[in-house]
């Protein structure tokens, strides 16, 4: 994965919540190496809101769901940061809806597809003949639920277990190149992605990224913050009873304005 000397990270969605929060503790972390740490995302406004907290940050706005903007940042990775050796999937988006009642759900669905699936795997083929070379690693971010999906954000849920299909699939056939594939499972984090109703297990967003660093640092390949364990144990033990059980805890006592990530 490249010592920590000769590091240079890309965060996609680096200017809020857990990208942010990474971000800012690896420029923590690398303040005494020449580490270079890359955040983008869609507003310009965001983005300027974190060079202002954390002047080290390289910002580079890009709408990931996006082809000419998608080749625009990997054309400046190519030209100014060709040592990349990390590239971390974490831009994501949330929807919910009610499967049971008809509605013209097209555009926000497609809208998860292109920015929690399509977006990571289009930036993975495009950034890897980079991440091959300087032997690199790919960090896909997911969701604990990947397990037990939630049936308020069905499509969010489907998008994001697609992606753990694709990072397994990706972890095998990019060895040969000796590029290392990770997965971050993260459970419910307090960040503006659950829009002021997270639930009451939800975490902060440094305290997912130090726990995500930490074990990164171990060089796992798959991580599951905290509640994300437990999801991912419960599936294993009662599949059946735990996708009813955990989903009758989120839409009862009020819990179905909440989203649990
Ligand atoms: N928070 C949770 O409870 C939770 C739980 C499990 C997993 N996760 C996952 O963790 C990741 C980070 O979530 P978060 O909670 O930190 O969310 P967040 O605070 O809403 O941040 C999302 C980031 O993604 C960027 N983004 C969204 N769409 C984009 C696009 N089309 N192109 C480029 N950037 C885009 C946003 O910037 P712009 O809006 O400016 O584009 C923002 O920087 C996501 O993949 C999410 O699914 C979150």
């Amino acid at each position: 994965m490249g010592t920590q000397k000769e590091r240079i990270v890309l965060i996609t969605g680096g200017s809020s919540g857990i990208g942010f929060a990474m971000a800012k503790q690896m420029v923590a972390q690398q303040a005494a190496t020449e580490a270079t740490v890359i955040v983008c995302g869609r507003s310009q406004e965001k983005l300027d809101g974190v060079k202002r907290k954390v002047p080290q940050l390289v910002t580079i706005q890009c709408d990931l769901t996006r082809q000419e903007d998608r080749n625009a940042l990997c054309d400046k990775i190519a030209r100014e940061f060709n040592g990349l050796n990390m590239l971390i999937n974490n831009a994501g988006i949330v929807q919910r809806y009610d499967l049971a009642k008809p509605g013209d759900i097209e555009d926000r669905i497609v809208a998860e597809w292109q920015t929690n699936f399509m977006a990571p795997v289009l930036l993975c083929n495009r950034l890897m003949p980079i991440l091959a070379r300087n032997k690199g690693a790919i960090v896909n971010v997911t969701s604990g639920l990947v397990h037990i999906p939630l049936s308020i954000q069905p499509n969010y849920c489907a998008t994001k277990a697609a992606l753990h299909s694709m990072t397994q699939s990706m972890r095998v056939a990019l060895s040969k190149q000796g590029v290392k594939v990770v997965e971050i499972f993260y459970p419910a984090v307090d960040t503006p992605f659950q829009e002021g109703r997270a639930p009451v297990t939800a975490i902060t967003a440094d305290e997912a990224a130090a726990i995500a660093l930490k074990e990164l640092s171990k060089g796992k390949d798959e991580i599951h913050v905290k509640m994300a364990a437990f999801l991912f144990l419960l599936s294993r033990l009662m599949p059946k009873r735990a996708l009813y059980l955990f989903n009758k805890l989120f839409t009862e006592k009020g819990a179905e304005k909440r989203n649990s990530g």
